[in-house]
């Protein structure tokens, strides 16, 4: 990673970090703040904030300005993993327990609640001329990621998923927000339409390609690692990139033992290891590979519309980083 890229990485995170706690001070009571709190240690790599920030950079905006939303715009994501992990049954998250886990599916429901307004009354700081733009901007991609839930759940159980359903699942519940992030920066920035525009493309395209690698690595990867359950959606029986495809592609062999691990009631690892093994031999693996690659590709060219700045170099290092992320 080019050094500037990972200077300005780790000072961003801090800065990012001091702010997301101070949303906190002097609030109560526990059985509310505790459990966000205990979301917002939890870590995370903060992708949605820095690159709302960097795309404030990339129209040459004063990024002073940029940091409530940046703010938000995490808040906003915390909130979705919380509620997720219950939607998931998950039981692990950023390498701890998950919060209905620590405590209940009460508290982790009232706690995403509150990240949720959290997330508002941070993003309503901001101080731009164009704060009503920004907060339907907002608005409405809170909206299309719950679709994208709700398309995610209603696919657990419904086997005739295809290419176009998943694509358009994943880039409600995932793409969007990233598509949010990069466009709030470049109207906090004061960039011109068409720039806000490449930026949300750039979010959307690099949203999509995060999304399709999220589902690789809950196969490839390991808890240690990703900080998740490994074979969380195989358990759940999801529509991700990797099934949609083998399900499509695979010869007929591989796609009724597919389905026939899948009628079961629980999962366990041994047939987690089955179903990785069938989808490597149905080039399902390497397909979600390649459709990864395809959308950084496109991510790129959509920086082909702004003009050269520090801040667009830097946009290209952040997708480096994000395309070769192994959690
Ligand atoms: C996880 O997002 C949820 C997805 C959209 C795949 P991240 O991978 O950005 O999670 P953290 O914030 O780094 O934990
Ligand atoms: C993420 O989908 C979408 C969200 C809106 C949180 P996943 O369910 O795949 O995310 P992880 O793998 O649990 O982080
Ligand atoms: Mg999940
Ligand atoms: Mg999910
Ligand atoms: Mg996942």
């Amino acid at each position: 990673m080019d050094n500037q890229f990972k200077f300005l990485l780790q000072e961003w995170r801090e800065q990012i970090d001091r702010r997301l706690f101070q949303v906190l001070d002097g609030h109560h009571p526990a059985i509310l703040y505790d459990p966000i709190q205990y979301v917002l240690e939890g870590g995370g790599k903060r992708i949605r904030p820095i690159l709302l920030a960097l795309s404030c950079k990339a129209v040459d905006g004063v990024l002073e300005k940029c940091w409530d939303a940046a703010v938000a715009v995490e808040l906003l994501h915390d909130f979705t993993l919380v509620h997720d992990d219950i939607m998931d049954r998950d039981d692990t998250r950023r390498g701890r327990a998950t919060v209905h886990k620590k405590w209940n599916s009460d508290i982790a429901l009232l706690a995403g609640d509150g990240l949720v307004a959290l997330a508002f009354q941070s993003l309503l700081r901001t101080q731009s001329s164009k704060i009503h733009e920004i907060a339907t901007v907002f608005t409405e991609g809170i909206i299309e990621l719950c679709e994208g839930q709700a398309f995610d759940l209603e696919f657990e159980t419904n086997g005739d998923v295809n290419l176009k359903d998943y694509l358009d699942m994943i880039g409600r519940k995932t793409a969007r927000l990233l598509n949010v992030s990069a466009k709030l920066g470049g109207l906090i920035g004061n960039g011109n339409e068409a720039e806000v525009q490449a930026l949300g493309n750039f979010g959307y395209n690099l949203g999509c390609g995060f999304q399709i690698q999220d589902d690789l690595l809950d196969i490839t990867s390991d808890e240690a690692t990703m900080g998740k359950t490994y074979g969380s959606d195989v358990k759940r029986k999801k529509q991700t990139y990797l099934l949609v495809h083998a399900l499509s592609e695979a010869d007929s062999s591989i796609k009724e033992q597919l389905r026939f691990l899948l009628t079961k009631q629980e999962i366990n690892r041994t047939q987690i290891n089955e179903v990785k093994v069938l989808f490597e031999k149905a080039g399902s693996i390497d397909a979600a590979k390649f459709a990864i690659n395809k959308y950084i590709l496109s991510a790129k060219s959509n920086l082909d519309e702004l003009h050269s700045t520090q801040g667009k170099e830097l946009l290209l290092s952040f997708l480096k980083y994000i395309s070769n992320r192994n959690a």
